[in-house]
């Protein structure tokens, strides 16, 4: 019986601290679960922007979108899907965020003309990547890059 109010105050003390544990675990491995996602969406258009006519502007699927680093190191790839998106995920232990936002590119390889025969056959787009924020997503970290701003580039290759 005399354990009872000790019990009580055992069960208190852990109700107390246990949300703190779970938030301090969270904390810890919120920075080891981490995840660099690049997604985006190419348009079809001169500069694989969206156009004046806002959501209505046509997408580009299909796409090969290429991260390039330093002097044109392909470090992922992806292709857009039907909506003209793409996702690209990578771990924040081998790609560090501040080189990727300074050292690479997104770069589009497929030729705007096979979504818009009037677009150009040859050449391609880049777009530097900008960094949005981070989300916490369960004990997973996000970091969340999309394409600057895409523009064509002639000589692309
Ligand atoms: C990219 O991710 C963000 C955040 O998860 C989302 O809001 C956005 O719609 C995504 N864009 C594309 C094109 O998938
Ligand atoms: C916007 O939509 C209209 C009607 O579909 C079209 O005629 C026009 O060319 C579009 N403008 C651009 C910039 O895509
Ligand atoms: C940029 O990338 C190139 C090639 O991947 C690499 O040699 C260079 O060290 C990188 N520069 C920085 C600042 O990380
Ligand atoms: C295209 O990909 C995006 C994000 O990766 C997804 O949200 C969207 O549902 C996909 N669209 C189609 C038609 O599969």
């Amino acid at each position: 019986m005399a354990l009872k109010p000790n019990l009580l105050i055992i069960l208190m003390a852990v109700a107390i601290i246990a949300p703190v544990l779970v938030e301090a675990q969270q904390g810890l491995l919120g920075n080891l679960l981490g995840l660099i996602s690049i997604n985006g969406t190419v348009f079809c258009t001169v500069d694989g922007n969206i156009g004046l006519n806002g959501t209505s502007t046509p997408v580009f699927p299909n796409a090969l979108v290429q991260l390039q680093c330093g002097a044109g190191h392909i470090v992922a790839s992806a292709t857009t899907n039907s909506s003209g998106q793409f996702s690209i995920a990578l771990n924040p232990l081998l790609n560090i965020l501040s080189t990727l936002l300074s050292n690479c590119s997104l770069v589009v390889k497929t030729p705007l003309s096979t979504c818009n025969a009037n677009l150009p056959s040859v050449g391609g787009l880049i777009s530097s990547l900008k960094f949005v924020r981070t989300t916490l997503v369960g004990l997973l970290n996000i970091a969340e890059i999309v394409p600057a701003s895409f523009q064509f580039l002639p000589l692309l290759n």
